[in-house]
């Protein structure tokens, strides 16, 4: 059995007419926010939004603006064909919304949004540009598509807090739903960035989420948090990761310096193998 090609559209006005032809179903609408090359773990954030009984609209959109000049904008991996098939397939998805670049960014686009609070720090420390470029693109989606609900991976846990404090702050009328991150059998979370690793270098990725759960062990035990987080950075290093940006433990809501260990704590990590940079997280 092949299944029904799903339908594409590419302007704002097709995706409004297409999103009250779902809504007059009578379904709530879902949306999950990627950037394609999709893999298990967009699936599973789309099931989540069928457990909830939506019709689900994926936008695919490679944004230009959270990437800096040097980054992997020009390799990042485009995939719509292979990414439409794989949506149908599974079942998860009613509409992509894929827009050319004017659409998105017309001839003449002044406008920015910078997220203070959870944006500070941590990847912010090591690609400046990203939280506004994810800003922009998310507060634009939502607004095109306008969702009940827009589900995010817990994968880019910091992306996820900016977002919903965005959402807050600007009143957008979209609930945030976090989805648990997807991983291999050896642990390492699922990434459309995986693809850049060659075998020996997908060894040493597997160790990432192997050290995050030492390091979550260890507060556990009792050492203090600047203890843990130290010997988790020495550990990246020693499993061969060429350059730790940061592993740190930090309040889960607010990504503020762990001060009060009584309160939810969460352990992130960035750290980069040759030039393919992984980012993973875990709740302490
Ligand atoms: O997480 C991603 O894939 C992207 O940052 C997002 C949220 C789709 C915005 O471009």
């Amino acid at each position: 059995m092949t299944d029904q090609p799903l339908p594409i559209v590419r302007t704002v006005a097709a995706l409004r007419e297409a999103v009250a032809g779902l809504r007059a179903q009578g379904r709530p609408v879902g949306m999950v926010p990627t950037m394609g090359a999709l893999h298990d773990g967009h699936i599973s954030l789309g099931r989540i939004g069928r457990e909830r009984g939506a019709a689900m609209v994926y936008s695919i959109f490679v944004n230009p603006t959270q990437f800096a000049p040097h980054e992997d904008f020009g390799r990042y991996p485009r995939t719509e064909t292979a990414d439409a098939e794989r949506l149908a397939s599974a079942g998860v998805c009613d509409l992509i919304w894929a827009p050319n670049g004017h659409e998105m960014y017309p001839a003449g686009f002044a406008t920015s949004i910078a997220v203070g609070g959870p944006s500070a720090a941590l990847e912010t420390d090591f690609r400046p540009h990203f939280f506004g470029g994810v800003a922009i693109v998310v507060a634009k989606l939502l607004l095109q598509v306008l969702p009940d609900f827009a589900v995010f991976g817990e994968k880019d846990y910091q992306q996820l807090q900016v977002i919903k404090r965005m959402v807050a702050d600007l009143n957008i009328p979209v609930e945030v739903v976090p989805g648990p991150t997807q991983r291999e059998a050896d642990g390492l979370a699922l990434s459309s960035r995986n693809a850049y690793l060659d075998a020996g270098q997908r060894k040493i990725a597997g160790q990432l989420n192997l050290v995050l759960k030492d390091v979550i062990a260890r507060v556990r035990n009792g050492e203090s948090i600047e203890h843990a987080a130290a010997f988790g950075f020495g550990e990246l290093l020693a499993a061969g990761f060429d350059k730790v940006d940061y592993l740190e433990i930090r309040d889960a809501e607010t990504l503020a310096h762990a001060e009060d260990r009584a309160r939810p704590l969460r352990v992130l990590a960035a750290a980069k193998i040759g030039a393919t940079r992984l980012i993973d997280n875990m709740a302490v």
